[in-house]
């Protein structure tokens, strides 16, 4: 039984005085006992996140990590011991933001999941198709393609320590969101492919859906038997919204 994840990606937002509100709203809200529930803010507000959260039950989490696992010359950027120093359990590679707007390519985001892993974070691989993509039929091999690039590279072995996140470009930030069957159509696909290299791998890895998720969406979308949960972007930022989408993945409906 795979246990549900709702991750908040609160992307380039935020303030010390909006977060702290966030915080404090987040914490007013029941969360379920069976759902890990991870935050994710901008590196600036990590350290004062971490204090916030304090003995509430909600993981942090980064949205980008260097190549470099350990502290190095690499101006800009922040290493994965550095998230983990903080608090820090899981963090974002490959997000498509950062793939389109950064130009970040498969083999950098290999690096990013490889330096994450080896100071014990656990990345949450994005994938997802553009628009154009999907209407050329592309879906599945754009998808699959940023798959492989990882498991060719590292093994599929890695998955066992990871969390995989599908998030359609064109769902994204859109008020688009895919329907409950075409997500899990494409994660039913993830994990049949994962399964002809490791059935054990496929069975136990968490893959999340993101793209325009809110809390009335959410419950039909973690129905589907193969989303474990949500990658959250804007509707994170609302405590409400995201506590009514963290109970809509308790599998505990009374939590
Ligand atoms: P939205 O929920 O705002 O569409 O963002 C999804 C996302 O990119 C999360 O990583």
């Amino acid at each position: 039984m795979r246990r549900p994840l709702v991750a908040g990606n609160w992307k380039m937002h935020g303030t010390r005085a909006s977060v702290a509100e966030l915080i404090a709203g987040l914490r007013t809200q029941t969360l379920p006992e069976d759902v890990t529930v991870v935050v994710m803010p901008a590196f600036v507000h990590l350290m004062s996140v971490a204090d916030q959260l304090g003995a509430s039950s909600m993981n942090l989490g980064a949205q980008d990590c260097a190549t470099e696992p350990m502290p190095c010359a690499l101006t800009g950027e922040v290493a994965a011991s550095q998230l983990t120093d903080l608090g820090c359990r899981y963090v974002l590679v490959g997000h498509s933001e950062r793939r389109l707007l950064l130009g970040e390519g498969d083999a950098l985001i290999v690096r990013k999941f490889s330096a994450a892993q080896a100071v014990g974070l656990t990345p949450v691989l994005c994938v997802g198709e553009t628009r154009e993509q999907r209407e050329a039929g592309q879906t599945l091999p754009v998808v699959l393609a940023q798959l492989d690039a990882l498991i060719d590279t590292l093994g599929v072995a890695v998955l066992n320590r990871a969390v995989l996140a599908y998030e359609p470009v064109w769902a994204i930030g859109t008020g688009l969101t895919a329907t409950p069957e075409q997500a899990q159509e494409v994660h039913a696909a993830i994990r049949q492919h994962i399964a002809m290299r490791d059935a054990a791998v496929a069975a136990g890895v968490q893959i999340l859906y993101g793209g325009s998720v809110k809390a009335s969406t959410a419950g039909e979308l973690f129905g589907m038997p193969d989303i474990d949960g949500g990658l959250v972007g804007g509707a994170s930022l609302n405590a409400d919204e995201f506590g009514a989408i963290c109970r809509a993945a308790g599998r505990v409906k009374n939590a």
